[in-house]
């Protein structure tokens, strides 16, 4: 019977999302300028200035921490959502890079700005003894905020008296005072009201021209048959539902995060991007971790080094079972594979197929909790790596052994690979 019943189909454009796999740094921003190629919009959905992702053209380098990837394409229209929460410093950075591509940039005015009291309290949280290695952007305390809502939008930077009210709306500027006095042994200054005001009004200029109806932008575009990409921040090992609590970000990283910003939650694709091998930064568990030369050498290859805060990033073998993980939790349709080339440099590698956890295997459809990640033992099976990659131009020019480790990742995750990254630069995602 429900054969009859009509499905309508009440668009014309398409919508793709691009989340990461693992646990953020899985080289998302190489393949959402892949698919930028074909797109009218691109648009960050989650996450803030936490983020980083790189970009190799023609020999240069761009970081884009706030913006979406999509700014150094001239024309592309580049959107920030409402659920991204905003550092203005970021924000002036990018625009500069937006201005000389020839992009344009619009910000959604209900979008949360991140201000000097987020920041104090990241840095006084991460100073002592319970620190998780936060990124120190202020990005935990604007979600608590939004969270608690009271936050400052971008669309109040109009005029100081909305900032102000805002920031003493329930006495939120003294409760946080209060708060902040509990931190006895932190001796960073405590901003005082008229400093936040008058920094984040120092803005105002660069950001009211850019301010708009970001939802009105994105369905308005779907209705006219554009095609839209929405890109994540960070991963979805990160997620702060489906990550290893306290260790995780505080936003959504999947495509639920956008469904629940933007009102889109039909997609024609949810691209997950993971890397051949597995980088993590900041505390939390990491079964495949490695703490010795091997896992110094994928950091010296793979230029592991955090391109939001610099730090080194742990390095581990690739972790079958939290990528099934995250594909499921995240929805995720399709794979692409990044940095295959770095294991290039290993004569064997290793690859995580299961856990063992308590003595029994871990089920292929249960939750990965802090617990089960912090005390698996991962089953790891060695296999030979592949030589250089360079001539290869598209998947079925891969060495046989990658092959095989492709395959292990297919059917591992049940999920299709549509690309895979040999190297940093733009034509280096072969299909
Ligand atoms: P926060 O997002 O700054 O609060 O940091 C929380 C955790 O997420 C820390 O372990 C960070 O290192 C990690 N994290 C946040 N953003 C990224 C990212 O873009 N890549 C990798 N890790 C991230």
């Amino acid at each position: 019977m429900t054969a009859d019943i009509p499905i309508r189909r009440r668009r014309r454009g398409n919508a793709i999302v691009i989340v990461g796999a693992q646990w953020g740094d899985e080289g998302k921003g190489k393949v959402v300028d892949e698919y930028a190629g074909n797109a009218d919009m691109v648009i960050r959905f989650n996450g803030g200035a936490n983020a980083g992702h790189s970009l190799h053209i023609g020999g240069e380098k761009f970081v884009t921490h706030l913006l979406p990837s999509g700014i150094v394409r001239r024309g592309m229209i580049n959107i920030v959502g409402p659920g991204v929460v905003c550092s203005l410093d970021a924000l002036r950075e990018e625009l500069v890079v937006a201005d000389r591509c020839g992009s344009s940039v619009f910000l959604d005015r209900s979008a949360p700005v991140i201000h000097a009291i987020h920041r104090w309290f990241d840095a006084a949280r991460e100073s002592g003894g319970n620190a998780i290695g936060t990124t120190k952007r202020g990005i935990g305390p604007a979600y608590e905020d939004v969270g608690a809502r009271r936050t400052v939008s971008l669309g109040d930077l109009v005029n100081p008296d909305r900032v102000r009210n805002a920031l003493i709306a329930n006495g939120y500027y003294l409760e946080r005072l209060a708060a902040a006095r509990s931190y006895i042994d932190v001796t960073i200054p405590f901003p005082t009201l008229d400093e936040v005001i008058h920094e984040l009004m120092s803005y105002r200029a660069l950001v009211m021209p850019r301010l708009h109806d970001t939802r009105l932008l994105a369905h308005q575009a779907l209705a006219d048959g554009k095609f839209l990409i929405f890109e994540g921040a960070q991963g979805v090992m990160l997620d702060v539902y489906y990550g290893s609590k306290p260790y995780t970000t505080s936003s959504g990283c999947t495509a639920a995060a956008v469904g629940s910003t933007f009102g889109v939650h039909q997609f024609d694709a949810v691209i997950g991007v993971a890397k051949a091998y597995v980088t993590r930064v900041g505390e939390g568990p990491f079964p495949t971790e490695l703490n010795d030369t091997t896992g110094e050498k994928l950091r010296k290859e793979g230029h592991e080094f955090g391109s939001t805060t610099g730090r080194p990033r742990r390095c581990g073998w690739l972790d079958l079972p939290a990528l099934d993980f995250a594909g499921r939790m995240g929805g995720i349709t399709q794979l692409i594979i990044t940095k295959l080339d770095i294991l290039s440099a290993f004569e064997s590698i290793k690859v995580c197929t299961d856990y063992e956890f308590e003595g029994r295997t871990v089920g292929p459809l249960e939750t990965l909790t802090t617990r089960v990640l912090r005390e698996t033992v991962p089953r790891l099976l060695p296999m030979k790596s592949w030589g250089d990659l360079q001539s290869c131009r598209n998947l079925h020019d891969l060495p046989a052994t990658a092959d095989l480790y492709l395959d292990l990742i297919r059917q591992r995750t049940g999920l299709p690979i549509v690309a895979v990254g040999t190297g940093p630069e733009r034509e280096q995602l072969i299909r």
